[in-house]
């Protein structure tokens, strides 16, 4: 018997202990747990590729209605209508429908030039310097400009947005998640939505104001102010810091391989599939909750109706039965069919668009710093259940 195996298996998402390098517990998972059950929080755990896929692709059984965080269920909620990442079908697929007609591909790829051009001046102003932080320097900042464009926010009002929307997935290091006021009811995009009515342009905001929504019996009617207020919280809290620990984790994965950093500054077309694996290796979501609706078995076990199940992407990710040596970074990695985005009917709206931050940023990053080492030693991460990342980055960089 190993050592490690002589030690309890314990995992708990509010572990900032465990949260500093959770692989190690996570592989003990899929190997001696692969159904695990927490006595402390009351919730189960699946670990592996295929556990994980068999909860997303079942939402008879696994249900988002009651909250899809488990902070969200435990705190029973009522999250208004149009907040579909916390509905089921066929409720979330008529609300779904609708943002998907208006964030379409053609939107996310006229933000390229913007997002590129922001990047940019962010760098620029670094050139020279011995130090930059990826994450208070261009991750905590991209994703919030990148929905303003994409909503037609004023620059003025995006700084106040970004703050609101990174509080609502916040808490203490191993406390649990408070659902912030204005989180769920988009109150704090009202004033901007109003404007937009009154003054309409070519951005989704002014779309959404315009989108009709199918009914169950057929009927087509426009969105109620609530529910485009719902709709714009739901992409901006989605969205943003997410968004920033991909490109924070880029860096530091990059930072700790130095030789496939070489690659990609001397071949620029490997960029994207350098971002496929660093959100394979390190998810920025880090699981998801679901509401068990009946009784179901994994492994010969049972999981009881009424339980909390959460689905583990980071373990799932580095699962060797799909990704052959899992833990180790290999931007030449083929068919990265990762689940950081999820899968099934809750897939991630915004993979594109999270996909496109990813490679300008690490595009633009290359160009002007071709050679960076992480100071870990002042590195803070970002106290979160939900999500693993960093509050700091701090690097020393060779310009
Ligand atoms: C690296 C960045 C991102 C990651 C890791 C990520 C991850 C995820 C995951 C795992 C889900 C599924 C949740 C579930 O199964 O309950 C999801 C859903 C969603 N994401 Fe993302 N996301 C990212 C960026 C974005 C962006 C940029 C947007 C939009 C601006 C966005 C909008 C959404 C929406 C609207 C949903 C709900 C989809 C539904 O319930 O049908 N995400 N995301």
């Amino acid at each position: 018997m190993s050592v490690t195996s002589q030690i309890e298996l314990y995992y708990d998402p509010y572990d900032a202990d465990i949260d500093v390098d959770p692989y190690p517990v996570y592989r003990r998972l899929r190997e001696e747990a692969p159904l695990y059950y927490n006595e402390k929080y009351d919730f189960y755990a699946v670990s592996r590729a295929d556990d994980v896929e068999r909860v997303l692709t079942d939402h008879q059984t696994f249900i988002s209605g009651r909250g899809a965080i488990l902070d969200f269920i435990r705190a029973d909620i009522e999250m208004p209508s149009g907040m579909f990442i916390f509905e089921d079908p066929p409720v979330h697929t008529m609300h779904r429908k609708v943002l998907h007609g208006v964030f379409t591909p053609r939107r996310v790829a006229e933000l390229e030039h913007k997002v590129r051009a922001f990047c940019a001046s962010s760098l620029d102003a670094v050139v020279g310097s011995d130090r930059f932080d990826f994450m208070a320097d261009l991750g905590s900042l991209v994703p919030m400009r990148t929905i303003g464009m994409l909503l037609g926010i004023p620059e003025s009002e995006q700084e106040t947005h970004r703050h609101d929307t990174d509080r609502s997935l916040r808490a203490a290091p191993g406390e649990q998640l408070a659902p912030q006021e204005g989180f769920a009811d988009g109150s704090s995009y009202a004033e901007y939505i109003d404007w937009r009515a009154e003054h309409p342009s070519d951005d989704l905001m002014t779309d959404l104001l315009n989108a009709e929504l199918e009914e169950a019996d057929g009927t087509r009617r426009r969105l109620t102010r609530a529910e485009v207020l719902t709709y714009t919280t739901l992409l901006a809290s989605a969205g943003a810091e997410t968004t920033g620990h991909l490109i924070a984790w880029s860096a530091v994965a990059l930072g700790r391989h130095p030789d496939q950093r070489r690659e990609l500054v001397e071949d620029s077309s490997l960029i994207p599939r350098a971002i496929e694996e660093v959100l394979r290796l390190e998810p920025p979501a880090q699981q998801f909750a679901r509401w068990v609706n009946r009784d179901v078995e994994f492994h010969g076990q049972k999981v009881p109706e009424g339980s909390v199940i959460l689905y583990l992407i980071g373990a799932a990710n580095h699962d060797d039965r799909r990704f052959p040596d899992g833990d180790r970074f290999d931007i030449h990695r083929q068919n990265v069919k990762h689940l950081s985005f999820g899968f099934g009917a809750h897939y991630c709206l915004g993979s594109a668009l999270a996909r496109l931050e990813g490679r300008i940023a690490l595009e633009e990053i290359l160009k002007r710093i071709p050679d960076w080492e992480i100071d870990i030693a002042n590195a803070r991460m970002a106290p979160s259940p939900a999500l693993r990342g960093w509050d700091s980055l701090p690097a020393f960089i060779g310009t």
